[in-house]
């Protein structure tokens, strides 16, 4: 069994999470290529934000696209951005990212690839729809294994699921046509465990809400650039960067919100 993350929770009745997503840290400071944004920054007003809240995290999940394009600099970059973050900073590789090298640069100081957090009440798995070469995600036989394996292990537990791709289409042609390959097969597999209470995950930069089976699932805004939900074809959204609050509580619910910079 893949070894959890154990994460003691400041207080047990109301697991507090930040999700963080498709960052797109450049190798250089200043504007990037990126609709001439510099991420970096909007990253830091981010976590400046996410400082600002009320009460801070228990962990951070940062579900993919952590680099515009996979270089050791631009990893390091983000690194020292989040290394000294007072709390766990957990990272899933998206289609910008090199999992490789960012499971060999991305564990130092509070940051890991950890694929498991086990809270006491409530786990978190990580999972991982990398697909070399490829804009779109899709699970391995294997990836559906383990998460087959982890469910199961979780028990009465609730759990929540992270992903990189959108695993039900977003209602963006465009952006759905570059989603997960086989997110019928992640759905048949969560479908046989009743203890999956949400599923999050970040790649289509917009915020997206719905229920399926009573169960959460949600799209969460890039901390840099928006694309516009409902459009045909690439559009940006002139609205800000943001981040999403989890609140894991007691029994399986789950209580979440979007904050924007
Ligand atoms: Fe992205």
């Amino acid at each position: 069994m893949t070894h959890a993350l154990r994460v003691h929770p400041r207080d047990p009745a109301r697991i507090r999470l930040v999700q963080i997503t498709d960052t797109h840290i450049a190798c250089d400071p200043g504007p990037t290529v990126f609709e001439g944004v510099d991420t970096a920054a909007t990253l830091a007003a981010v976590l400046d934000a996410v400082d600002a809240q009320p009460e801070r995290p228990d962990c951070v999940v940062l579900t993919g696209d952590l680099v515009d394009i996979p270089i050791p600099e631009a990893y390091a970059r983000l690194l020292a951005l989040l290394r000294d973050r007072n709390c766990p900073v957990v990272c899933l590789a998206g289609n910008h990212d090199d999992p490789v090298m960012m499971a060999r640069l991305m564990n130092a100081g509070a940051v890991s690839t950890s694929r498991i957090m086990d809270f006491g009440s409530w786990r978190v798995l990580m999972l991982n729809d990398w697909l070399a070469g490829s804009d779109r995600g899709r699970f391995s036989p294997e990836e559906l294994a383990f998460a087959g394996s982890e469910l199961s292990a979780a028990g009465e537990t609730p759990v929540l699921i992270c992903l990189h791709h959108q695993p039900v289409p977003v209602g963006s042609p465009w952006m759905d046509a570059m989603g997960l390959d086989n997110g019928p097969e992640l759905l048949n597999v969560t479908d046989a465990y009743n203890n999956v209470r949400g599923m999050v995950w970040g790649h289509i930069h917009q915020e997206f809400s719905m229920e399926r089976n009573g169960i959460p699932l949600l799209g969460t805004p890039s901390t840099c650039v928006q694309f516009a939900p409902g459009s045909g074809e690439y559009a940006v959204d002139p609205l800000a960067p943001g981040f999403r609050v989890l609140e894991l509580l007691p029994g399986g619910a789950l209580c979440t919100r979007v904050v924007r910079i």
